[in-house]
């Protein structure tokens, strides 16, 4: 196959997968960014068939097979709950790619190349080893504090940081005699000694955070697999796994950086392995401190939705967990017909996944020009009558506000004490993912409507 014509063909496929991360940047065009990607992968796949067709027909033909099976078939089991366990473990294959790829690279046939190429050609293949060692082992560990395999608590050892700081300057050290020496011997040795370093740095540092953070550890560990997978695609010499790679990495650091926006965390703390983490954090207030909740019938409710102007719903967890969705659907569809004007306001991380609501709330067909970002939503709360708390807590919790003895103190909130009147649909008073107890349930202006979600939306909507 021609050169340029592969030249061409995976530009192409790069531009689509840019025109793919532009798509699902927004809801309303999500679907079509989706379709980009597909097609844009389907390419890269086939040219790269095309270039070395033997290969192709044997052994990534069976991979693609064995391993498409595999995935279509986690895929459609996997629960929505709990795809951030199903992302993490993902990620720890890219880094174990990358892993094998340095490998492969050092130990097979090495064209010709000058001394300033094979060095550069070596500094990649440490690098790519070591990144997707660290994405690897790490994403194991997330994998396993999401699923709970294991404790959620960081593990914080006495120097954690310096042993970080021993850790890294052993790999520079390594990498520096790995890419001066000439001996194929000593260079595997320190290639494996490098995985194994970085192996246990990544194990290291994510195990330092706590389960609270998981989801932007997830998102950073996306960062990181691209970074591996953009150095592989140095190594191997392809355009196109640069330009992807670059793509995830760039655009996972981005998530990850709005995320840590979202839940109030330094984004060096993720990076460091639970830098700046007080090793004993404050005790959460309980809800016997907090005095009494005043309960609210679903037909009383109805009663209420009817006679508001404006409804503000704020889905959480919970209503994924209920499935409530399309319920909501329906009462805002029962809403509208009764000229109330109703609106969604997401928190950035309401759920468990970036996203997580945008995608049950799409699910239900919920008009997209209804659903207003936080920072978008919180002015009109002062004039909303009714704010229908869904299934969440920790967005929705004044405390992060003021009371800086709470763990959650500083992450930005949906601030629905200012409406008229809050009715929180959940099935106790039990505190959310960060495990805080929640004053919003005591407040004058609250009503709780306990029981599963789905349950008493459809209650509701019956009364209304
Ligand atoms: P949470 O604070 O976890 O609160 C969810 C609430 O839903 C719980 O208090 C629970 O109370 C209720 N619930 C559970 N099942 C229910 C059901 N069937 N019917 C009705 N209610 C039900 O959720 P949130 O407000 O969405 O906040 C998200 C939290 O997760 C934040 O702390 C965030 O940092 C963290 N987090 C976010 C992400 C991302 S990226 N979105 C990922 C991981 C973690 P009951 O048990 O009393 O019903």
């Amino acid at each position: 196959m021609p050169d340029t014509l592969i030249i061409v063909a995976y530009l192409f496929a790069g531009v689509l997968f840019i025109k793919s991360l532009g798509g699902l940047a927004h809801q309303k065009t999500a679907r079509r960014g989706n379709m980009f990607g597909i097609v844009g992968m389907a390419l890269a796949l086939v040219i790269t068939f095309l270039i070395d067709k033997e290969f192709a027909y044997t052994y990534a033909g069976g991979a693609i097979v064995i391993g498409g099976a595999i995935g279509a078939v986690l895929a459609a089991r996997v629960a929505m709950t709990s795809m951030p366990e199903l992302v993490a473990i993902l990620h720890s294959f890219v880094g174990l790619a990358a892993v094998l790829v340095g490998f492969a690279s050092f130990l097979g046939p090495q064209a010709e190349m000058t001394a300033v190429e094979h060095t550069i050609h070596e500094i990649e293949i440490y690098a790519a080893v070591a990144i997707g060692a660290i994405t690897f082992t790490g994403s194991i560990i997330a994998y396993a504090k999401l699923a709970g395999k294991i404790g959620g608590s960081p593990l914080l050892l006495p120097g954690r940081h310096g042993i970080n700081v021993l850790m890294v300057v052993g790999l520079v050290v390594g990498g520096v005699y790995f890419v001066k020496t000439g001996e194929a011997d000593l260079g595997l040795q320190l290639l494996i000694a490098n995985t194994v370093v970085s192996g246990v740095l990544g194990l290291h540092l994510v195990a330092a955070i706590g389960g609270a953070d998981m989801p932007v550890v997830v998102s950073l560990l996306n960062s990181y697999s691209g970074w591996a997978a953009a150095a592989a695609g140095f190594m191997l010499s392809n355009d196109l796994l640069i330009v992807t790679g670059a793509l995830v990495g760039s655009s996972g650091a981005i998530l990850s950086y709005v995320m840590c926006r979202g839940m109030n965390r330094s984004i060096w703390n993720v990076v460091f392995g639970g830098f700046g983490t007080g090793d004993s954090p404050a005790p959460a207030k309980t809800v016997t401190d907090q005095g009494e909740a005043v309960a609210a019938s679903p037909a009383e409710v109805a009663e209420m939705l009817c006679c508001a102007q404006r409804v503000v719903i704020i889905p959480g967890y919970g209503m994924a967990v209920a499935r409530a969705q399309h319920a909501v659907s329906e009462l805002t569809r029962k809403l509208r017909e009764r000229d109330v004007e109703v609106l969604f306001g997401i928190h950035p991380v309401a759920g468990r996944m970036p996203g997580h609501m945008n995608v049950l709330l799409a699910e239900a067909d919920i008009p997209y020009d209804t659903v207003l970002e936080m920072d978008d939503v919180n002015p009109l709360l002062e004039d909303t009558d009714v704010a229908l708390v869904i299934g969440a807590n920790d967005i929705v919790n004044p405390d992060a506000l003021v009371d800086d003895a709470s763990p959650i103190f500083g992450m930005p909130q949906l601030e629905v004490w200012h409406s008229g009147t809050v009715v929180v649909f959940k099935r106790s008073l039990s505190p959310g993912y960060a495990g805080v107890a929640n004053p919003l349930f005591f407040r004058e202006n609250t009503k709780m409507c306990f029981g599963d979600a789905h349950d008493s939306v459809t209650d509701v909507l019956a009364g209304v």
